[in-house]
């Protein structure tokens, strides 16, 4: 193969993982700006603390907004994506850690203790993937109901914990709170 051919056949290659939709595109760098352009929230700034208004995220949908230049997932969980997630023992998780800034760092990675809301209906952590830092797909993707890496095969359950594949811990969750009923607060 020339070295003309050889680049046209790179540029291909790259444009087919670059439209076939998240789920073939290899790292978080090429992926962000297609989520960004999807997202009615991508005008959200990347400030070191940011207000983000949840008041038109649907039951069962997912907000991507970027903070600190990364995407956040916020997620509004069904109650079917909340019971699976309460359903599973914690000796079947990778990582025992509820990996959230929210709470000591000894905290178990309990439902309970990943959620914004005692209800558990809202679910917002970092959308990079532990293992080598891709942005997993979500909308109920793997085999565990929650968030796929389609890099390396990382499977997140409901609640963001790591259950299968390569990723070392849960889905981190940053510092966030609830400032009034429709307004999160992130940082
Ligand atoms: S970066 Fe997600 S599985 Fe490797």
């Amino acid at each position: 193969m020339s070295q003309a051919e050889d680049h046209a056949s790179s540029r291909r290659d790259f444009l087919y993982y670059t439209t076939a939709g998240a789920g073939a595109v290899v790292t978080g760098a090429a992926v962000w700006p297609l989520i960004d352009q999807m997202n009615p929230s991508a005008d959200v700034r990347a400030l070191s603390a940011i207000f983000i208004d949840v008041s038109s995220v649907e039951v069962g949908t997912q907000l991507t907004v970027k903070w600190r230049g990364k995407p956040v997932f916020v997620r509004r969980r069904s109650q079917e994506e909340i019971d699976m997630a309460r359903a599973v023992d914690l000796g079947d998780l990778v990582d025992q850690n509820a990996e959230n800034a929210n709470l000591p760092s000894t905290a178990k990675a309990t439902d309970q203790n990943r959620t914004l809301d005692e209800a558990g209906e809202w679910l917002l952590m970092i959308g990079v993937c532990t293992h080598l830092g891709c942005v997993p797909i979500g909308n109920m993707s793997g085999d565990f109901g929650g968030w796929f890496c389609p890099c390396h095969g990382s499977h997140y359950d409901s609640a963001g914990r790591i259950r299968k594949g390569p990723a070392p811990r849960n889905l981190d969750i940053p510092v966030a709170k609830f400032v009034d009923d429709t307004t999160i607060l992130v940082g």
